[in-house]
């Protein structure tokens, strides 16, 4: 655990302070309930107190505290990354490239490449390497403001490997400044060893052998499963989650990513806390997550990546769906660890406000992973979980276009990235 801080930041130009302990909905994402002139302190690592810069100076004495000034700068909580794969073994530049050339991520995927190429290798990994090239994705998280990221199995696709990479995540959880929210993904796709049309029976093995490993082992908290078509039916998909949700785990799914298949109405059905990417989510699908209050996470850097079309933000924010947005950072379908492209994105092509953007990020990010009540948002007793901006205001953000605007990352009341310190930018637990 890292030592809890006791911090005062005061003369911030604003707090974006994102208030609110549940996930917000449509109309409630464009509030962010902005302080100017703002201060915050943090004792022992959890919020005690934010208002006018004045009156906190009068109330806590900055003897007690570490005193940063932040005149000039603009203060969030820090982003919440709820969707990411990124403990994996090798690369596939490669094919980028084809994928650059024409051909489609399917057709890539069918002919064993795709993610079946990243079993191979993370497979073939000792943890010691994972747990490295881990390090250095979270370092560049770090740097983009990020202070709690979901990271998912699926590249081991068997019992022993699946298990490396989650027994990664804790270790990583442990070293690294950023919390880790571990999901067992272990339905990413049939792997070798099984012939094509032996879905069911991969299904039944993991239900069987892998899956009580992982709830008795508390390895993971969520189960999620690649609901598409070639991949895993709508049949499958409910069999896996209703039984990780029998065994106390909760669910999200990778649905509609790539044809509209119904999984989005499965994530309504079940009670899921997100469903994930929804780019061809049909509007009853939408209608549904929303009535059932299953956050929607879009992931448009993979839109970005694959070439589709963007999944309909405006349409989901219209029918008061709570939206997350996510790096879905992995070696595939999208490299990127990056934040102010995940927010150019969002607001340049999909349409969404900086405002809600920031929400997304924050907030709605905290409530797909089921956090919503300790992190994601300036509030007294919440987790001191903090980004200072170089900037007056969080307009920059998307202003200055897929750079940075992060200068300092607050972690539990602690500065653990500080972009002017040239030696130990970063710090470690
Ligand atoms: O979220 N769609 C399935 N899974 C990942 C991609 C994984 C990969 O290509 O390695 C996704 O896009
Ligand atoms: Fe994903």
């Amino acid at each position: 655990m890292i030592d809890q801080g006791n911090l005062l930041i005061k003369n911030c130009s604003e707090i974006v302070t994102c208030s609110g302990f549940s996930a917000k909905k449509g109309k409630e994402m464009s509030d962010l309930k902005v302080i100017p002139n703002g201060a915050l302190v943090i004792e022992g690592g959890i919020i005690k107190a934010v208002g006018k810069s004045k009156e906190i100076s009068e109330r806590f004495n900055g003897e007690s505290y570490e005193v940063i000034d932040a005149s000039g700068k603009s203060v969030l909580p820090g982003f919440v990354d709820s969707h990411t794969h990124f403990v994996f073994g090798g690369y596939r530049a490669e094919e980028f490239c084809w994928r650059l050339n024409g051909i489609s991520y399917m057709d890539i995927m069918q002919r064993g490449g795709g993610i079946l190429n990243t079993v191979k290798a993370t497979r073939a990994a000792s943890k010691k390497e994972l747990f490295q090239e881990g390090l250095k994705r979270l370092d560049s998280m770090l740097s983009f403001g990020v202070t709690t990221v979901e990271g998912k199995s699926g590249y081991g696709l068997d019992c022993e490997t699946e298990i490396k990479q989650l027994e990664v995540m804790e270790e990583l959880d442990r070293t690294h400044p950023i919390s880790i929210v571990k999901t067992f993904l272990g339905a990413h796709v049939l792997p070798e060893e099984y012939n094509k049309g032996k879905e069911d029976q991969f299904i039944d093995d993991i239900i069987i052998k892998v899956l009580p490993i992982v709830v008795e082992r508390k390895l993971a908290e969520f189960c999620d499963v690649f609901c598409e078509k070639n991949v895993f039916s709508i049949e499958q998909s409910r069999r896996l989650l209703l039984e990780a949700k029998k065994r106390g785990m909760k669910v999200k799914l990778h649905a509609d990513e790539i044809v509209p298949f119904g999984g989005a109405e499965l994530a309504a059905e079940l009670g899921a806390v997100s469903a994930d990417h929804l780019l061809k989510a049909s509007e009853k699908g939408i209608e549904k997550i929303s009535q059932a209050g299953v956050i929607a996470t879009l992931l448009p850097g993979t839109a970005f990546s694959l070439k589709e079309p963007y999944p309909k933000a405006r349409t989901m924010i219209e029918k008061e769906c709570a939206v997350a947005l996510a790096s879905d950072m992995n070696p595939g379908s999208c490299y990127t660890e990056s934040i102010p492209l995940i927010f150019a994105l969002a607001t340049i092509y999909m349409d969404m406000t900086v405002e809600e953007t920031v929400s997304a990020l924050t907030i709605n990010g905290a409530a797909a992973l089921n956090r919503e009540k300790t992190i994601g948002s300036i509030d007294v007793g919440k987790q001191g979980d903090i980004i200072i901006l170089e900037f007056p205001s969080y307009h920059y953000i998307p202003y200055h276009l897929g750079v940075s605007c992060v200068e300092k990352v607050i972690k539990k009341g602690r500065i653990v990235f500080d972009k002017e310190r040239k030696e130990q930018k970063y710090v470690r637990r």
